[in-house]
């Protein structure tokens, strides 16, 4: 895949209209500060259009990045960020939920699992709504710069397992620090697109 343009075309936030898109859109979820945005970036080739931060939370909003005026990337807020009220954490799932269930260009969910920890309850409960809504997840195991080469097959493990993920769930483990693994997510969003 060769990124030509790209541009944040549509931000939404909790009482906003979700956009009547034409183009397919390939949305990312996972925990607050699991690597989405960064992600995001490193898939746009762009340093840092995709806001990031160290603070979990940073994403507030539903962001869609136009790419090539041909697919839509779709930077979704994070859940179990632990600080926000319950009132605004409430607010954030239902935003996702119905993202999730309503946007007819939704052609992937990607879920993003840091690869250093075992699934959370609330990954699993996120991997199962979006098989529920009809979706296989692609999981990515985020931050794997962060591990020697020699613990990811057991760390890979111990994702797949801890999410009671399918048999046929694909994983991919990413780095956005050292780029690893953005080759496997280019191809994969190129065969979705053409199916
Ligand atoms: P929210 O918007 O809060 O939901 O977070 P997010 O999932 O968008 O995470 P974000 O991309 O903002 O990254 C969170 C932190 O993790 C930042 O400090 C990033 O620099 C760091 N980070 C993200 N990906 C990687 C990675 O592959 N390797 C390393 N070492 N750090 C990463
Ligand atoms: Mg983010």
């Amino acid at each position: 895949m060769i990124i030509k343009n790209v541009n944040l075309e549509t931000v939404c936030g909790i009482t906003s209209r979700l956009p009547d898109n034409v183009l397919p859109e390939i949305a990312f979820a996972g925990k607050s500060n699991v690597g989405k945005s960064s992600l995001i970036n490193a898939v746009m080739n762009r340093k840092s259009l995709a806001r990031t931060s160290s603070q979990p939370g940073k994403t507030q909003t539903i962001n869609y990045y136009n790419v090539n005026d041909a697919f839509y990337l779709v930077d979704l807020p994070g859940y179990g960020y632990a600080k926000a009220n319950e009132a605004i954490k409430a607010q954030w799932g239902k935003m996702v939920e119905r993202y999730l269930r309503s946007s007819k260009q939704l052609k992937t969910v990607f879920l993003l699992i840091d690869i250093r920890h075992e699934p959370s309850a609330n990954d699993r409960q996120m991997y199962q709504w979006i098989c529920h809504q009809g979706y296989h997840p692609v999981i990515i195991a985020t931050k794997m710069d962060k591990l020697n080469r020699s613990q990811v097959p057991k760390a890979l493990k111990t994702v797949r397992e801890g999410l009671e993920a399918d048999k046929g769930t694909v994983i991919i483990p990413f780095s956005a620090q050292t780029k690893q693994g953005r080759e496997e997510i280019y191809d994969l969003i190129d065969s979705l697109l053409a199916a």
